[in-house]
């Protein structure tokens, strides 16, 4: 990795190598541990994915949590391990590619308390008190001096494995509610032995573990201090005391905040930069050199994160997933190509589902090594063609891009008169107004290629197809939310729904409104669609009733963590919330709800009805090509127009159809990982 200082001279200091104890960074750039839904079922997909972080430019990539001990296990969430020997070969394979882009691997050591609940392993989880293990019906033995002792072997010996494994920076993780953080926090720490009770013995553990990895691998490698600091109002997280004493045994801090939900918020509720008044103090408290999180997409907010002293690396985590070459796009000056994260965490959806991490913005997340596709590089077709892509939403725009990528010449027809499909409308409801980045990254890119021509206003019909005289075709018409209440509950049409008020969510975002005062808002869907158009409706005023048969509010949304502050939000702006119930009936001005469980019948009373609960694809077109498909040599759906769902769907499926376009009927089956017999003992 070349660390020649960047084109614009202003982001220099950016540039700049940071030495930490006996190592040294190449620049500020630094890849804050992230689980991937990986772990240490796939070491070559993982080891991949973190040599693509490192070729674009991150000096520092980490893993994500790493279990020390089988005591600490959170299957069916994947994590790495450190247990035995063949863990250090696993990962060795993610050291060797960091390495060999020029930057330094680091490795979060983990031990989860009584937060593991060692499903896999069976072994009993263990914490400070005997209290609940997360999501399961038993609770943790409590530590004894025996397994204290026992611990800190574990940590030591897992320290020498990281090294072994050829990691330059080793973590102490004390946040984030796992051991050492339950360890020094008061509600839960309530021992009355010398790790417990007093402050001077709550922090007694993390201070014994500090100590004992510096003098096991302090000499070779970086120590790392993952702590959340202190908030002044529920004087959680380490005080400014505790970092002090700290500071002497570190050579970093990695510093976070007590609150998970604004550390990793949604750009729904949390903005760039949101930690920065919690973190300010501990550079010059501690005299170290100090790194931290804020999803940091903005050049300028790094760079005035850093000269204000405020940070001494740029920490990110999910812009980091969104664009692996980053720090070299802001090297290069390429500060328009920068694929900016938009906040809506799909990325942590895949630890909560134990499959892989994907993302909205980059389609090649995880796909580094199974399918080999690079972020920044797509080979060039050996024969170009000419396609014509039908519908500028996600897949579409993805598809055009990646195929002009590749050398191919695209004519992009969208009906209405602005890019962007669904996000155009979706970037309009309450809080989501960043995820427009995803049509202007690609619309940046279109607007200035050559081989890409963009037409507006152009409502393609067959004969228009004709007159194209284009072979070859892709279709990315979209999907419209359906009238008829049909969905996941409810695959039949819902009973009278002809006869009702209804308004589309499609239509709320374009900005109608009916002659109505009382909306219903119907969710079977249940991710964001249903709760943000009550927000967008609670917010103009409208009395706003939401019902769903889920037992809370967007409940797939706890997957991206929003889902708390969603219902909260909910709940603050007077929305009646009524849970458990399906959507059996609808008259002229109520609707007939069903408990899930009993069946038992209420009537509510309504104005308008909003069903959320699926999608129409908009398809016809497609069904009129191959009636007569002779004409073309290539017709394809894809995105919403071929399955309604995520926009990190559509992108994923638009990018798919231009990279493998041209090469259909080749295999391309993704290679599956292996997993070496492991040696538990
Ligand atoms: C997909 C994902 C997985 C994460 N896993 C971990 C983890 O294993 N260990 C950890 O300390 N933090 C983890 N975090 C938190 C990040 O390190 C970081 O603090 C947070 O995402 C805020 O940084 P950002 O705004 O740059 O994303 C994770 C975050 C994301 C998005
Ligand atoms: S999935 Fe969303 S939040 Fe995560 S990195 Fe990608 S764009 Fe950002």
């Amino acid at each position: 990795m070349s660390q020649s200082p960047a084109s614009n001279e202003r982001f220099n200091i950016l540039f700049e190598s940071v030495r930490l104890g006996p190592v040294v960074a190449p620049n500020r750039f630094y890849q804050v541990p992230h689980c991937t839904g990986m772990g240490y079922n796939l070491p070559n997909t993982l080891a991949a994915m973190r040599g693509v972080k490192a070729e674009g430019g991150w000096g520092v990539v980490n893993t994500e949590y790493c279990s020390i001990h089988p005591t600490s296990d959170d299957m069916p969430f994947p994590h790495c391990s450190l247990w035995d020997k063949n863990d250090i070969k696993r990962m060795a394979l993610i050291t060797n590619q960091v390495h060999f882009h020029g930057s330094l691997a680091g490795v979060e050591l983990w031990h989860g308390g009584m937060r593991s609940s060692n499903l896999n392993t069976r072994k009993i989880p263990i914490g400070p008190v005997s209290l609940p293990t997360s999501n399961e019906p038993f609770q943790c033995q409590a530590m004894d001096r025996q397994d204290i002792k026992n611990f800190r072997q574990w940590h030591r010996k897992a320290a020498r494995r990281a090294k072994e494994a050829g990691f330059d920076i080793v973590y102490v993780y004390a946040t984030h509610t796992y051991l050492l953080d339950q360890f020094l926090d008061p509600a839960v720490n309530t021992r009355n032995d010398e790790y417990g009770g007093k402050e001077e013995n709550r922090h007694r553990l993390i201070r014994e573990i500090l100590e004992e990895t510096a003098e096991e691998v302090g000499s070779t490698c970086a120590i790392a201090v993952r702590i959340a600091v202190e908030d002044s109002h529920t004087k959680k997280g380490a005080s400014n005391s505790l970092l002090q004493s700290l500071a002497h045994y570190c050579d970093l801090f990695d510093v976070t905040i007590p609150n998970y939900e604004i550390e990793m918020g949604v750009s729904r509720h949390v903005n760039e930069g949101a930690l920065e008044p919690a973190i300010k103090h501990v550079r010059e408290l501690t005299k170290k050199p100090v790194v931290s999180v804020g999803r940091f997409t903005s050049p300028e907010t790094m760079l005035s994160q850093v000269r204000r002293g405020i940070l001494d690396f740029v920490g990110a985590a999910r812009p980091s997933i969104a664009d692996p070459f980053l720090p070299n796009k802001i090297r290069d000056g390429n500060f328009d190509d920068i694929r900016e994260c938009i906040g809506c965490n799909i990325c942590y959806s895949g630890d909560g589902k134990s499959v892989p991490i994907r993302c909205t913005q980059n389609p090649t997340m995880g796909e580094e090594w199974r399918r080999g596709w690079h972020p920044e590089n797509i080979p060039v077709a050996q024969q170009t063609s000419e396609i014509l892509v039908v519908g500028g939403g996600p897949a579409g725009l993805e598809a055009s891009a990646t195929l002009v990528r590749r050398g191919h010449r695209v004519i992009l027809a969208e009906a209405t008169s602005a890019l962007g499909g669904r996000v155009k409308l979706e970037s309009t409801l309450p809080g989501l107004s960043e995820w427009i980045r995803v049509r202007d990254h690609r619309t940046q890119l279109l607007s200035q290629h050559h081989l890409a021509s963009i037409h507006l206003k152009s409502l393609m019909t067959v004969s228009d197809i004709i007159e194209t005289g284009c072979k070859h075709v892709i279709l990315a018409t979209g999907s419209k939310w359906r009238t008829d209440g049909r969905g996941r509950n409810s695959p039949a049409v819902v009973d009278g729904i002809g006869d009702a008020l209804v308004l589309t969510p499609d239509k709320l975002m374009a900005g109608t409104r009916a002659d109505a005062n009382h909306y219903l808002i119907y969710d079977d869907d249940n991710y964001y669609i249903g709760s943000a158009v009550a927000i967008l409706l609670a917010k103009e005023a409208y009395k706003v009733t939401y019902v769903t048969p889920d037992s809370i509010v967007s409940s797939w949304s706890r997957y991206t963590t929003e889902q708390w502050a969603v219902q909260a939000e909910l709940i603050d702006l007077g929305v009646e919330i009524v849970t458990e119930q399906y959507l059996l009936k609808v008259q002229e001005k109520s609707a007939v709800l069903s408990c899930i469980y009993t069946d038992r019948r209420t009537e509510i009373p309504y104005e308008c009805l909003v069903p959320v609960t699926s999608r129409e694809p908009v398809d016809s077109l497609w069904h009129e090509l191959n009636s007569d498909s002779e004409h073309y040599d290539t017709i394809l759906r894809i995105g919403d127009c071929r399955a309604p769902g995520i926009i990190a769907g559509a992108i994923y499926d638009g990018h798919k159809a231009g990279r493998e376009f041209g090469m259909l009927g080749h295999s391309l089956i993704p290679k599956r990982d292996v997993i070496e017999a492991n040696d538990l003992n």
